[in-house]
């Protein structure tokens, strides 16, 4: 039984397998409407269990129509109308329950030690669909959005994020190592990415490169990622953070250093941290990268149901 929790935990040949998986299903389905099954319905008879413990748009809906189109169903569970979520049931007691009625279980949650204590008791896959520490299902599938775009091994460009040194950043870190690409990160000093992550990086013999100015870190850049400033999971003044992260703002004027043809990138919801310009202009793919989750996630789903061809 294959989990998907955290991309620094999956091995690089096995994320490489999942895009390939996806890129031959959704050249597949040119012609097929959105809630048609894929040839073979692999996952028919099977169902995923969602739960949320926090808000959710693109996750929520993407993971549903991923398993719909490979034949299988989900249930949505919000975890405040459970026993669990009202302090009344444990998570042990939960696990087993899910095991029971369930075939996969798909969590976005505010505490990554509840998706480990989840992994003690439960006997099917779980997939992490956002934590605090980390976005891997989304960084995943941009890897895919920028493959896609650029023709090429993402091996090949040099990526940049701006922005916050977040649960998407860290996955998006672990993926420069596993893919092997040059990761520039613009960031304020206090909000660098933490130094586990950072000696995790040096501990697998890779470099990231870390610019307080954003600048620096967008010159010649292929492809800029960036993301809210304020995440789901925040704990802290919202007013100083988002004052400190006003010279990081993507404009006109800051893409002007990268590339020519430039990618922009972003996971959604958005704040201000980027303009109308950018977001909505002519090298933003950000509604293409929102509709690859869907195609990701089915291999993703495959993967971890032990059916990727
Ligand atoms: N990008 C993303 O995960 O969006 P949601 O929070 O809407 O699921
Ligand atoms: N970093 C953001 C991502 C939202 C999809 C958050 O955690 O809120």
């Amino acid at each position: 039984m294959k989990h998907f929790i955290n991309l620094k935990d999956i091995p690089s040949e096995d994320l490489r397998k999942i895009l390939l998986d996806a890129k031959k299903r959704k050249k597949l389905r040119q012609k097929l409407n959105t809630l048609q099954v894929d040839k073979g319905a692999p996952l028919k008879g099977k169902i995923l269990i969602q739960m949320f413990e926090k808000a959710s748009l693109r996750t929520r809906m993407s993971f549903y129509l991923a398993i719909k189109q490979l034949g299988g169903g989900t249930l949505t569970l919000r975890s405040n109308e459970m026993h669990l979520g009202q302090g009344g049931e444990s998570i042990a007691d939960t696990a087993k329950i899910l095991t029971t009625y369930g075939d996969g279980f798909m969590l976005r949650t505010d505490s990554d030690k509840k998706i480990h204590d989840f992994k003690k008791y439960i006997n099917i896959p779980i997939i992490n669909g956002l934590s605090p520490f980390s976005h891997p299902t989304q960084v995943l599938s941009d890897i895919f959005t920028v493959e896609e775009i650029k023709k090429k091994p993402i091996s090949k460009l040099k990526i940049c994020w701006i922005g916050d040194s977040n649960n998407v950043l860290n996955s998006l870190i672990a993926a420069s190592v596993k893919f092997s690409f040059k990761l520039n990160i613009g960031c304020p000093k206090r909000f660098e990415p933490s130094r586990e992550i950072k000696n995790w990086v040096k501990k697998n013999n890779k470099k990231i490169y870390i610019y307080n100015d954003p600048k620096k870190a967008v010159i010649n850049a292929d492809v800029i990622f960036s993301d809210k400033v304020i995440s789901l999971n925040d704990k802290v003044n919202k007013k100083t953070k988002i004052k400190q992260f006003k010279k990081f703002s993507i404009n006109k004027k800051l893409v002007s250093y990268a590339k020519k043809n430039f990618v922009f990138l972003h996971c959604l919801p958005r704040g201000n941290e980027v303009s109308d310009e950018i977001f909505l202009g002519k090298n933003s793919h950000v509604w293409l990268q929102a509709s690859n989750r869907v195609h990701v996630q089915k291999s993703i789903l495959l993967y971890c149901f032990g059916k990727l061809r």
